[in-house]
């Protein structure tokens, strides 16, 4: 089997960190000679890099498919504290959206960095729909006020379906609870088989969001589709799904028309310390 992952002679000290960070331990060296990953193991590595990018003296190179980060150099320089917690507090909802699109090439930025999001086994399973245009979120958004409303029909006694049933009377009346008026949607898919996809989409979905943050733009997750979508699935069978594909969740955006001027409560971290 070709090589995937060389570690280069001349360079390796023979520290073994890279069979040390390796995620399932393939990586073996023995009698402190150069590591290697028998053959037979190839198969399960993960293609996580780890023993690449932790080996401190380079030696380790990886020849599996990917692309690197755009636009910046290898170099790592983590955020202080205090930024990134500013950040992190400072994000909130937005419900309230200019009309303008996001441009393509924002989206591309944020979603090249969306990529190194953890996900499952490293297998990166999470794919996007971006839909553009009022047009066609409202095309979404007036499938879900339908079921919403068919739903209270059937169900005059459950407090639920009688919330779907208002939140459907003020769609009626040109009042978007949801959607939100948003001129976005993104929406994520996941192999269906994949027992972690729907959590690597919900961590992909955040890292999308804290980072559209900083470019200005507003998100809303939208619970309000996602569940009316995973009990009639109709709601958004147009959209491209592949086979053997489900949907994850999907999430409003747009430029925020709104700033915000402070920072809201919240609960303590309730704890259990062990
Ligand atoms: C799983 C999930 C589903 C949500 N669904 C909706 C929704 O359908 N409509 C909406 O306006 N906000 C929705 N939200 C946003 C929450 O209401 C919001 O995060 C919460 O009120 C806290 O406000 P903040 O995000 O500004 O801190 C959802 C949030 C999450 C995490």
């Amino acid at each position: 089997m070709a090589e995937m992952i060389v570690f280069d002679e001349g360079k390796c000290i023979r520290c073994g960190i890279c069979a040390e960070v390796c995620p399932v331990g393939i990586i073996e060296q023995k009698d402190h000679k150069i590591p290697f990953i028998p053959d037979n193991l190839y198969p399960i590595c993960r293609k996580c890099g780890h023993c690449e990018v932790f080996c401190p003296e380079g030696a380790v190179s990886s020849g599996y498919e990917g692309t690197l980060p755009s636009g910046r150099d290898l170099s790592i320089d983590f955020l202080e504290p205090g930024e990134l917690k500013e950040h992190l507090v400072a994000r909130r909802t937005t419900r309230t959206f200019q009309k303008n699109l996001v441009e393509k090439e924002k989206l591309e930025e944020i979603l090249d960095v969306v990529r190194y999001a953890p996900s499952g086994s490293n297998r990166q399973p999470v794919r996007w729909i971006v839909i553009s245009g009022r047009e066609k979120v409202t095309e979404i958004a007036d499938r879900v006020a339908r079921w919403m409303a068919s739903l209270a029909e059937k169900e005059k006694d459950d407090p639920m379906a009688a919330a779907f049933g208002q939140i459907s009377d003020l769609y009626c009346k040109g009042i978007d609870r949801i959607t939100r008026n948003a001129p976005q949607l993104i929406l994520t898919m996941v192999p269906s088989d994949n027992p972690w996809g729907q959590t690597d989409s919900t961590i992909a979905l955040s890292w999308f969001e804290i980072l559209c943050q900083s470019y200005g733009i507003g998100t809303c997750w939208l619970g309000l589709v996602r569940m009316p979508a995973r009990e009639d699935p109709s709601i958004l069978a147009h959209l491209p799904v592949p086979r053997g594909y489900e949907l994850g969740f999907s999430m409003a955006f747009g430029y925020a028309k709104y700033t915000q001027r402070g920072i809201p409560k919240r609960n303590k971290a309730d704890i259990t310390w062990l």
